[in-house]
């Protein structure tokens, strides 16, 4: 009988693992605390696991990530080799995320902080915001999540622009690929969304002198930064100092570097920062656990894992 393990923080264990057990008659499903063999472990579910998290794991056939993106596990001190693992990727979290990115495209192209502030001034002035099709979205990363937003986007009627690792063509989105391609990429850019994986390559990609490349001539108030990603591909300072100058003129970010974002942070206080806390795409339970046990059967079944992490590559 094969045995799935689920070690997860921040999300609720039991009730995974009971949806688990309902999903997967005739496995065995067990948590941290159970009394099991950890020779006897054939797949680990997993969140942010502690350091001794695959200690004695001898025989796992799988790693299963409850997120898409896998930079911590990666970084795991002691993630076992040649272990195959697979990024949780769905419909619904496709759905989130656009949900998101849609929402806070919209909100700051329709000039959300000025008209905030004009609000609480109690001053009625007709600002009249630019309309979609003169407001350029970039997004960072056309992976699964880019290409969803993208699709989303389109809708409204946004010029879109995309920045990623190798070439794309996705109708309807000017392509920009690689360090080379970045500075203009970035200077037809008026709402900039950053959508790559976190990896040596774009850790503390939103820092300040990227901020002062994007176009300052489409949205009133200056350029805006959209991080629905991961922290650690901004740098906090540089758009709190960004934030305050003017080069952008407001952020939405769902990550930090540091999460919980500190109570110190200077982030909190700035009325053109949107803060949320790293919730822009949860993965579902129902879902969630609908994919893998269907991974776990289809495997058994001598068929191969879907969403396989390239892990040379970093995502
Ligand atoms: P994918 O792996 O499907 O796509 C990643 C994209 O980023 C690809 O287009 C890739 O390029 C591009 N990319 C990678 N490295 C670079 C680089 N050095 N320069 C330029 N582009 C690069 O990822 P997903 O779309 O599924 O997810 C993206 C990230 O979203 C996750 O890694 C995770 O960190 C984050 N996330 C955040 C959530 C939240 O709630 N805040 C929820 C879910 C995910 P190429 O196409 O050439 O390979
Ligand atoms: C993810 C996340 O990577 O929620 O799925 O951050």
């Amino acid at each position: 009988m094969a045995t799935l393990l689920l070690h997860l923080a921040d999300f609720d264990e039991a009730s995974w693992a009971a949806r688990f057990a309902a999903a997967l008659p005739g496995h065995r499903v067990v948590r941290r605390g159970d009394d099991f063999a950890p020779a006897d472990i054939d797949y680990i579910f997993t969140w942010k696991p502690v350091p001794d998290a695959f200690e004695g794991l001898s025989n796992l056939k799988a790693v299963l990530s409850l997120g898409a993106g896998v930079d911590a596990l990666l970084q795991h001190p002691r993630l076992p080799a040649n272990v195959p693992i697979v990024r949780f990727i769905d419909a619904d979290l496709m759905q989130r995320m656009s949900d998101y990115v849609v929402s806070q495209v919209t909100m700051h192209q329709r000039l959300f902080t000025r008209f905030q502030r004009d609000q609480r001034a109690r001053r009625w002035v007709q600002l009249y915001p630019p309309p979609s099709w003169d407001t350029s979205v970039g997004i960072m990363g056309m992976g699964v999540l880019g290409q969803d937003a993208v699709k989303h986007l389109k809708v409204f009627g946004y010029p879109l622009r995309s920045w990623s690792r190798t070439p794309k063509a996705i109708q309807g989105v000017a392509g920009f690929a690689g360090p080379d391609e970045f500075e203009a990429f970035l200077a037809g850019t008026d709402i900039l969304v950053n959508l790559p994986p976190a990896t040596p390559e774009t850790q503390g990609i939103l820092n300040y002198e990227t901020f002062a490349k994007l176009r300052r001539t489409g949205l009133d108030g200056g350029p805006v930064l959209i991080n629905a990603a991961r922290g650690g591909h901004q740098r906090d300072a540089d758009i709190t100092r960004a934030l305050q100058d003017g080069t952008l003129g407001a952020a939405s970010l769902d990550v930090f570097e540091v999460e919980p974002l500190p109570q110190d942070s200077p982030l909190w206080a700035l009325d053109n920062c949107y803060i949320t806390p790293h919730i822009a795409a949860a993965s579902s339970e129902e879902t969630g656990v609908a994919y893998f046990s269907k991974a776990i059967r289809d495997f058994e079944a001598g068929l191969p894992l879907p969403n396989v992490v390239d892990v040379a590559r970093g995502y």
